[in-house]
């Protein structure tokens, strides 16, 4: 499953630059049965199964090694989980800080209880929803952060423009032809004028987290000339005092 973040754009490119390293354990190569299994019924009776807690922990150890021969001494180990802790663009840039990450990828009902609280340091939830493995959300998490490490991006600049970056959403885009159907580039994109741009894609920015994510902006000090832009936005649209 991997092969789609490992094998594709950016993440593809910064393995290949090593800029990070990126190893892929199956818990079913830690079995000792015929029939390599990780999973079997859960305690208490109900429907779904487990997966266990013994091969779990072997594959733990072994992902632990591999992060000790890239120089890791004490690797954060992460669990998926809908339970966990929401990520948002704070916690993805705490973690690409991490020397070392393991994730922990859940099936099924999910894993024995004591693997948890015996080896996990954080558990991750991409939101209130359940999909039916942790690997899509670990490789979520692995784009999310090898955005984050320098060079991995060919251009640094549009990584700290992003959405989340600086509280604020990012402002809108446009590419050619400037003119689609009747529907024009914003002026002020074609002037070449850097500074009108910069204040144009600031004001755009306050003007779309305070429509869409107005929460963004709760507590948020904002500087003189964000709040003179936000203002400006305010009293163009008629809203009067609601800042
Ligand atoms: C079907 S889910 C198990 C859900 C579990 N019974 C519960 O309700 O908390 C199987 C696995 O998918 C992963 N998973 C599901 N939803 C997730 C989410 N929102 N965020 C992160 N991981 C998730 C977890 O690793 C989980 O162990």
């Amino acid at each position: 499953m991997f092969a789609a973040v490992s094998q594709n754009g950016i993440v593809a490119r910064a393995l290949a630059n090593n800029l990070f390293q990126l190893d892929t354990l199956n818990p079913r190569d830690f079995t000792t049965d015929n029939y390599r299994r990780i999973d079997d019924k859960t305690f208490g009776g109900g429907p779904g199964m487990v997966m266990k807690i013994v091969p779990l922990e072997l594959t733990l150890a072994q992902a632990k090694l591999n992060q000790a021969q890239h120089g890791v001494k004490q690797p954060l180990v992460v669990y998926l989980s809908p339970q966990g802790k929401r990520v948002d663009q704070a916690l993805i840039n705490q973690l690409a800080l991490d020397q070392g990450v393991i994730f922990v990828c859940g099936r099924y009902e999910g894993i024995d209880e004591r693997f948890i609280q015996r080896n996990v340091d954080l558990e991750i939830s991409l939101g209130d929803f359940v999909v039916s493995g942790g690997e899509l959300p670990a490789m979520l998490l692995i784009d999310a952060i090898v955005r984050q490490i320098p060079g991995a991006m060919n251009s640094q600049e549009s990584v700290t423009n992003d959405s989340f970056m600086d509280g604020l959403l990012d402002c809108p885009h446009y590419t050619v032809p400037r003119d689609y159907c009747g529907a024009e580039v914003p002026e002020v994109l074609c002037s070449g004028n850097h500074e009108q741009i910069r204040k144009w894609r600031l004001q755009q920015s306050l003007w779309r987290t305070y429509q869409r994510r107005p929460e963004l902006l709760d507590g948020r000090q904002l500087t003189k000339e964000q709040s003179r832009l936000l203002d400006e936005m305010l009293s163009r649209n008629k809203i009067i005092g609601k800042k």
